[in-house]
């Protein structure tokens, strides 16, 4: 039945208690922080419903989605999390759960491409593992808090594609490090080390979350970036990436990663790309 239809045989009144009955009986058990995230839900669930007013094969379309979903997931594959990053929930959850002042670099989604237990380097040191192709760059600068004071010691933890456009922990060996590690600042602050320029690639569009893009006429494509994790004694723990400005994707990211201020542009010199970046640190 049509939704015009629909709505001239019931009276909003019966829509209306049924949202109530569920709320009440949601106030009537539980406490706290549990009991205040299931109201909302329900809230807003019951007003998602009232706003598009599915039929019931479009609501067995909905939860044949979610189960698809969750039948993709295994160790290897998250298609939740997927569904998250795509919907742009991940980078709102980062957002509020990372409010920066002015003048802090920006955090950005971890992604699942994170390689625990990478090297450490020393600063300078290449991170491709052989012959790995690309174009070789120099990236350097140094981390430093909010007035401009350097932060010795820091340590920034780096993944990034190679540019076949696969990470490290994509090897299906689970032994490759390929353009992952570990380099710690000078007493300086300074960080240098030797990397490729990365290059774009695909989401797993394979899955439901790949149709539900499809569906929806987006394409599932990441702009280039390099990924870091700074940790550093004494400041809150910052994951970012940047993003190479030149990318024909840094305004429709698959997974609304980007920010202005991690749109980086690398320089080409006599020796070479270079990528200069300072990245400002919070206290805790
Ligand atoms: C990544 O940047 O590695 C990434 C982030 C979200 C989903 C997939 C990949
Ligand atoms: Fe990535």
């Amino acid at each position: 039945m049509p939704k015009s239809a629909r709505a001239e045989v019931q009276p909003a009144s019966l829509e209306d208690e049924i949202t109530q009955a569920a709320i009440e009986r949601l106030q009537e058990g539980g406490a706290g922080r549990m009991q205040e995230m299931m109201i909302s839900l329900t809230r807003h669930l019951h007003g998602f419903i009232r706003d598009v007013e599915p039929t019931e094969e479009e609501w067995m379309a909905a939860i044949r989605f979610l189960t698809a979903t969750g039948k993709k997931c295994d160790d290897q594959r998250q298609e939740f999390i997927l569904l998250s990053d795509t919907l742009g929930a991940t980078m709102l959850v980062d957002a509020i759960n990372h409010r920066k002042p002015g003048g802090a670099t920006e955090s950005s989604v971890l992604g699942p491409f994170y390689r625990e237990g990478a090297p450490d380097y020393e600063n300078g040191a290449d991170l491709a593992e052989g012959e790995t192709g690309g174009e070789s760059v120099l990236v350097s600068g140094r981390v430093v808090d909010l007035e401009g004071g350097p932060i010795a010691g820091a340590v920034l933890d780096i993944w990034q594609t190679a540019p076949d456009a696969i990470y490290a922990a994509q090897d299906p060996s689970g032994s490759s490090y390929n353009l992952c590690g570990r380099i710690t600042t000078e007493d300086d602050g300074r960080y240098w080390f030797r990397t490729r320029k990365p290059v774009s690639y695909t989401v797993p569009g394979d899955g439901p979350v790949g149709a539900m893009l499809e569906a929806a006429g987006r394409h599932n494509w990441r702009p280039a970036h390099i990924h870091f994790m700074l940790s550093a004694a004494g400041y809150e723990t910052l994951v970012t990436q940047l993003f190479t400005d030149d990318d024909p994707y840094l305004d429709t990211d698959a997974v609304f990663g980007v920010k202005d201020s991690l749109v980086v542009h690398y320089e080409r010199g006599d020796e070479g790309l270079r990528l200069d970046h300072d990245f400002v640190m919070t206290a805790t």
